[in-house]
């Protein structure tokens, strides 16, 4: 008995942890889309995905940044962070 009621705790902990995750990894997705596909398409940056690493995306962010103010310091981390840890192109990119 108790020890059904320890793997039900346990189930029910790690679906609310990946239900978490997976809603903050949208809501990420979201917010760079409506900073990054003002001027092009969102498809520029998802190609990209995964073929830079963290320093490259933080100097790709800041470079875009600098052509359009509106992005901040902590936003352009959030966005390269992002962008760096994103596991595939499906992050931002339907198909
Ligand atoms: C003010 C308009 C503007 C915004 C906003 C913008 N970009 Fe760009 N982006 C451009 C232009 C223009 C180019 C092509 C010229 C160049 O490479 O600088 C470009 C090119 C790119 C490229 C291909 C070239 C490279 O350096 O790899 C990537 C990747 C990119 N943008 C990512 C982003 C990301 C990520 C964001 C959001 C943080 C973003 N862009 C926001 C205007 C913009």
């Amino acid at each position: 008995m108790k020890k059904s009621v320890f793997i039900l705790i346990a189930v029910l902990f790690t679906a609310s942890v990946m239900i978490f995750t997976a809603g903050a990894e949208d809501k990420d997705a979201a917010f760079v889309i409506s900073k990054c596909s003002v001027c092009h398409k969102i498809e520029k940056v998802c190609g990209q995905i995964g073929q830079k690493n963290a320093e490259q995306w933080a100097v790709t962010v800041k470079k875009m940044a600098e052509k359009k103010p509106g992005i901040s310091d902590v936003e352009q981390k959030q966005i390269a962070n992002f962008l760096s840890t994103a596991k595939d192109r499906k992050a931002l990119c339907t198909e």
